[in-house]
C-alpha cells in the first residue's frame, strides 16, 4: 500500500492506475478508523479496481471552538487497518499541502446547508464542499463513498457533484452500529462511560419512531415529540434538534408523504452526537 504525502504522488498513482484502464474508488475521511470507514472502504474494493482513501483532518470544517485540536488522530493504526482491507494507496497530506499561503476559493452548497448542522456549526458545510472538492479534483475518482450518519453532509455533496457537472457517482452506504444500536463514530471516544451509556437513548429513540412509522404514522410533528420525549427523559442529554425533512432537499414537513430523514444532534457533555432515520425509502437508504 502506497502512503502519499504531496498531491504529486496521489495524482501519479491514480495517472498509472487509469492508464491500465483501472477503475478508481475513493474514500474521504478524517482518520481513527472504526468499522464504518472500514466499511466503506470495504464497499470501495466491491466497486473498484483501485481503491484511495484520503486521512485529512480539515481545519476549514471546524468552527472556532470546536474540536480541531483534540480530534482523535492515529496514523499508524489507520495505516495498519486500511492495509488489511485491502486499500492501494493512502493520501495523508499536511494543511500547508492543502492550503497553501494565498489560498482563497471556497464552495458554497446554498439551501441545503442553512438548517440542521448548518445552524449549529456556521462554516461547516463550506469547509467539507471545499475540501472534498479538492479531493475530487486531486484523486479523479470514478466513485466516492460516504457514510450514511452523516446523511446532510451526503446530500450536499450529491447536489454539489450534480450542479458543477463533477464526472463521479457518489455512493451512500448504510450508518454501521456498536452491538448496542449507538452508531459508529470516531467522537464517541470522548464519551465518558456514563454518557456512553446514556447515549443508546438516541438509537432507541429512532427505532421507536421507525416502529411507530411502520404502524402507519404519517405525522412529522407526532414523530418528532416521540423522538424529543425519550432523549429529554435521559438527563445527560442536551437536545440541538430533531427534525424530519424532505430528502433530497431538506425541506420543512407536516406529513411524510415521500422519502423524509428524521435527523438529531445531541449533546452529552462537550460531546455532540448525531444520528439519523431514512423513512419512505425502500432500503432506508439516502
Ligand atoms: O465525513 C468526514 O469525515 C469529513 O467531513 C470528510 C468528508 C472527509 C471531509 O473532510
Amino acid at each position: 500500500m502506497l502512503i502519499c504525502h504531496t498531491i504529486k504522488e496521489i495524482r501519479d498513482f491514480v495517472r498509472q492506475a487509469r492508464s491500465r484502464g483501472l477503475t478508481v474508488g475513493f474514500v474521504p475521511t478524517m482518520g481513527y478508523f472504526h468499522e464504518g470507514h472500514l466499511t466503506l472502504m470495504r464497499r470501495a474494493k466491491e466497486a473498484c479496481d483501485v481503491v484511495v482513501v484520503s486521512i485529512f483532518v480539515n481545519p476549514l470544517q471546524f468552527g472556532p471552538r470546536e474540536d480541531y485540536d483534540r480530534y482523535p488522530r492515529d496514523l499508524d493504526r489507520d495505516v495498519s487497518l486500511a492495509r488489511e482491507v485491502g486499500v492501494d494507496a493512502i493520501f495523508h497530506p499536511s494543511v500547508e499541502e492543502m492550503y497553501p499561503p494565498g489560498f482563497a476559493t471556497h464552495v458554497d452548497v446554498e439551501g441545503l446547508t442553512e438548517c440542521l448542522c448548518g445552524l449549529s456549526r456556521p462554516g461547516h458545510f463550506r469547509g467539507v464542499a471545499t475540501v472534498v472538492t479538492k479531493l475530487f479534483n486531486i484523486v479523479r475518482p470514478d466513485r466516492a463513498f460516504f457514510g450514511q450518519k452523516d446523511a446532510q453532509q451526503a446530500l450536499v455533496i450529491r447536489r454539489m457533484v450534480e450542479d458543477l457537472n463533477m464526472d463521479l457517482e457518489i455512493v451512500t452506504v448504510p450508518t454501521v452500529r456498536e452491538e448496542d444500536g449507538l452508531a459508529m463514530s470516531s467522537r464517541n471516544v470522548y464519551l465518558s462511560p456514563e454518557e456512553r451509556r446514556a447515549a443508546t437513548v438516541l438509537p432507541r429513540s429512532l427505532q421507536a419512531a421507525r416502529r411507530a412509522y411502520e404502524s402507519g404514522e404519517r405525522d412529522a410533528g407526532r414523530l418528532v415529540e416521540l423522538v424529543r420525549g425519550m432523549i429529554a427523559a435521559e438527563p445527560r442529554a442536551v437536545i440541538d434538534y430533531v427534525e424530519i425533512r424532505s430528502i433530497p432537499d431538506l425541506k420543512p414537513v407536516s406529513r411524510l408523504d415521500g422519502p423524509a430523514l428524521l435527523a438529531l444532534a445531541v449533546r452529552f457533555g462537550s460531546t455532540r452526537l448525531i444520528d439519523n432515520l431514512v423513512l419512505g425509502s425502500p432500503d432506508g437508504v439516502l
